[in-house]
């Protein structure tokens, strides 16, 4: 095997008409927009619409779509009850795993339940299952999960708070879940995608991405950077750790990209955001302290930082537990992973590459009695 195409590093594996990372130089785009007009006039509920179903919403079509986000606020009692079940400490990429798996034992894809009619659900749904989960094993709650927002960021924000989030934080959210959206044949979505080549159903590829993504260098990665983050009190530690961290050969998280190999165009739309809300707490301590590792991988490696290096400050900023940042990453990719499964089962082929065989020579089998 081509030493370059361990982990696939550089094959292109099918086709899409989603996204472009980078290519061609048409930088990163979802169904032809880019990045940077998205995040800058649209909000997350046009760009899940212009994901699932190929067009910007009109008005009309856009109040219907946020009306059944709304629908999907709720929680059936079933689901209510295993959340309950859930320790505390349970990992929450592991609670929306488990809702989302159990949701599909209550309502299974169906003609009724279309993949559409699901997906619409999910996003609502991620959200209310996570705080009902979080609210029942912190305080001992039984949490209201309708909030009526007619925004994921709002209804995220609003069971989080318990208010109407404030309109500069929705928006700052709502970027953050705009970047996250999609991103071509991500390792979450190629699993999804080689999940619905087997004529599997619609949860179960949303289950496979989820646990696909939970994985440290993938989603997980800012929530790993976070925790590096808080590690330092000051500029001069954060330098001579991250530092430290290269000579060891170690991974610093929220850095680097398989695809992007000088800069990902997310980084310099969220980064700002990050500031933004910086100076309006009057705590520049970590956003300093973020800048600083940074500049360092950048003076050492020319490694840049990646959409969830700064992503994690916005979310800290917001008052988010970094154990939410990943299950946020997945509120938003519902609607790639549903991009995807639907492009995917437009024009399916079973996804079954081979493998080299680096095993031993044929051999005759050792009856038990003879192994030593
Ligand atoms: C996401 O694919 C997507 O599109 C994903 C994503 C999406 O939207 O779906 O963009 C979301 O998953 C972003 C990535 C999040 N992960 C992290 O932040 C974890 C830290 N990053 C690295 O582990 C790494 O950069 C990867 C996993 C993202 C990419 O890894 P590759 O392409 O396999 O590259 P590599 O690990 O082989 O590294 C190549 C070189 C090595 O140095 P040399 O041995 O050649 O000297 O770059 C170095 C690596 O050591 N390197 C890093 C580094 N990233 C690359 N060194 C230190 N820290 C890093 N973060």
């Amino acid at each position: 095997m081509d030493e370059k195409s361990g982990g696939l590093a550089g094959i292109t594996v099918g086709e899409t008409a989603i996204s472009t990372v980078g290519k061609k130089g048409k930088g990163l785009t979802y169904r032809g927009y880019s990045i940077e007009d998205l995040a800058n006039h649209a909000r997350f509920e046009e760009v899940a619409y212009l994901l699932i179903h190929g067009t910007l919403p009109t008005k009309v079509e856009l109040n219907t779509y946020k009306k059944r986000l709304i629908q999907g606020q709720s929680l059936p009692i079933a689901i209510c009850r295993v959340l309950e079940q859930l320790p505390v400490k349970t990992n929450p990429m592991d609670v929306l795993r488990t809702a989302v798996s159990t949701l599909g034992c209550l309502e299974p894809e169906s003609l009724r339940h279309t993949a559409e009619f699901i997906a619409d659900k999910l996003m609502s749904f991620c959200v209310s299952s996570l705080l009902y989960w979080y609210a029942f094993q912190t305080n001992d709650q039984h949490l209201t999960v309708i909030s009526e927002q007619n925004s994921i960021a709002g209804h995220f924000l609003y069971l989080l708070q318990g208010h109407v989030p404030d309109a500069e934080f929705r928006k700052a959210l709502d970027v953050s879940l705009i970047l996250y959206a999609e991103h071509e044949f991500n390792a979450s979505t190629f699993a999804a995608r080689v999940c619905t080549s087997t004529e599997s159903d619609f949860y179960s590829a949303i289950v496979a991405a989820i646990g696909t993504l939970r994985g440290p260098l993938h989603g997980g990665a800012n929530e790993a950077a976070m925790k590096m983050i808080n590690q330092y009190d000051d500029v001069p530690s954060a330098e001579a750790g991250t530092r430290l961290l290269l000579e060891q050969k170690a991974v610093v998280m929220g850095f680097g990209h398989r695809v992007y190999k000088e800069s990902d165009p997310r980084t310099s739309i969220i980064k700002p955001w990050a500031k933004k809300l910086a100076d309006r707490f009057g705590d520049p301590k970590k956003f300093l302290i973020a800048e600083a590792i940074e500049r360092v991988m950048w003076d050492e490696k020319k490694i840049f930082a990646n959409l969830d290096f700064y992503s994690a400050l916005v979310y800290f900023y917001l008052g988010i537990p970094t154990s939410f940042f990943t299950p946020l990453f997945v509120i938003s990719r519902l609607s790639g992973w549903t991009a995807h499964i639907r492009e995917q089962r437009a024009n399916n082929r079973l996804i079954r590459p081979l493998a080299d065989y680096i095993g031993p020579d044929p051999r005759p089998y050792v009856g038990i009695s003879e192994r030593t």
